[in-house]
């Protein structure tokens, strides 16, 4: 199809093809397809465009400051006043224990839970909730399994705009379901798991014409695309051998497909990564597709200990496997005891992440100690989220599992005296 004449931004139906308006309120075409943000190539590109994200970094004005309208000329152009925190220029670490522990010395961690509200979901939503605004919504909704909801929550309240959010009840980290009531969002406890919790806010936002800011609304990828164009500003623009990621509704995978795809049509990198999303094995729909050629989509009862990423029936499906075919990337999952053990490294190195989050430096030591990541590669592992938004799984691991994990640090309790404290550090 041929871009609109004198726009910056436009939507294109992935299935059928059709062009809606940058200001349609629509979240998906009425065929049903999901649509896809395109925006006119800005004027300047290559080295000229890096240099001005350069000139940006370290400003004062929050646009400038945030890592995600930082790069608004490929994110949204046309955006005159952002709802902004500002959000993203999140660290990429380098820590000697995980990268031994993973067995790759040249291994980045990409930490998203250095967003406002802990995880990269506040990349999403900067963009997410500024078009709310544009488009004159009268109110906002999402599913989550927790950090999309309190990364809605915060930003709807930031913008004055009513938020309703559907989690699955008992499923809910409790970090993530504290900020959405603390932040003030409607907040819907559904009996159900979350792809219940999507199916339902699908037919209300129909229904009770609400603005539905799940990552299948192609506003939410342009922000999350960041997290990779800011990996690569990180590396000078060097590009790593691998992206290792999460993978539960697939929105983020999609995102980093389209970024580095436009990054590399605009000139800002010259080849690309491979990707590699990682999944738990209880929720791995998608690394069975991947495994099979993705000659078939399939739909899984999600049961890990990861509940962000507690997806059996993942929204983003078709645009992840594009990601995946066009990096060359690949599809993984590991067990709910990698993803702990994973963790308890990252959080004893005191870096610390969610469970989901670990699942990415989980996924990078299986695929080092299978070969498929070579000695000497580079590698940049997302975490996605931030340690304290699971306080429940880190206390049942250390403190309530029977007999303790390997890697459990008991707390002790004592009375106070001084001979119980030289008793305890004697032993
Ligand atoms: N990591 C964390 C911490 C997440 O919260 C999520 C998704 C993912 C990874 C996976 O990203 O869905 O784009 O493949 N959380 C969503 C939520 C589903 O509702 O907060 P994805």
């Amino acid at each position: 199809m041929t871009a609109p004449v004198g726009v910056a931004s436009w939507q294109v139906c992935a299935a059928c093809g059709d062009v809606l308006t940058e200001l349609d309120p629509r979240t998906t075409c009425d065929c049903g397809g999901l649509l896809e943000i395109r925006h006119r190539p800005p004027a300047l590109q290559g080295p000229a465009l890096r240099e001005l994200f350069e000139k940006r970094w370290g400003l004062h004005d929050p646009i400038d400051a945030s890592g995600v309208w930082r790069y608004r000329e490929i994110v949204l152009p046309t955006a005159a006043d952002p709802v902004t925190h500002p959000e993203g220029g999140t660290p990429l670490l380098s820590r000697p224990a995980i990268a031994e522990w993973a067995g790759v010395p040249d291994l980045r961690l990409k930490h998203e839970g250095h967003n406002p509200t802990g995880s990269f979901k506040d990349r999403g939503m900067t963009v997410g909730v500024t078009q709310a605004r544009r488009i004159g919504a009268r109110a906002v909704a999402c599913a989550s399994t927790g950090n999309t909801s309190a990364a809605l929550a915060a930003y709807a309240a930031q913008a004055g705009i009513p938020a309703l959010v559907f989690v699955p009840a008992g499923q809910v980290a409790l970090g993530k379901l504290a900020q959405s009531l603390a932040y003030g969002a409607k907040t819907l406890l559904v009996r159900g798991d979350f792809d219940d919790c999507l199916r339902l806010v699908q037919q209300a936002s129909d229904s009770l014409g609400v603005y539905l800011l799940n990552s299948i609304n192609p506003f939410r990828l342009e922000g999350q695309k960041t997290i990779v164009l800011e990996a690569l500003q990180q590396l000078g623009w060097e590009v790593p051998d691998w992206i290792v990621l999460p993978a539960g509704n697939l929105g983020n995978t999609a995102a980093f497909g389209k970024a580095l795809g436009e990054a590399r049509a605009l000139g800002l990198i010259s080849r690309l990564p491979r990707l590699a999303a990682v999944q738990a094995a209880g929720a791995a729909p998608f690394a069975r597709s991947f495994a099979e050629g993705f000659a078939a989509r399939h739909r899984v009862k999600a049961e890990t200990v990861a509940t962000a990423i507690k997806i059996g029936d993942p929204a983003s499906y078709e645009r992840a496997v594009r990601a995946i075919r066009e990096t060359g990337g690949l599809v993984l999952s590991v067990t709910d005891a990698e993803i702990l053990e994973a963790k308890a490294v990252i959080d004893a190195a005191g870096v610390g992440c969610e469970p989901a989050s670990a699942a990415s430096v989980a996924g990078t030591r299986k695929l080092a100690a299978a070969g498929t990541i070579r000695p000497g590669e580079r590698v940049v592992a997302v975490l996605t989220g931030h340690v304290l938004k699971d306080p429940g799984v880190l206390i049942e691991y250390h403190q309530k599992t029977e007999p303790p994990p390997p890697r459990a640090n008991r707390p002790i309790e004592i009375d106070a005296t001084l001979a119980e404290v030289e008793r305890v550090l004697r032993k």
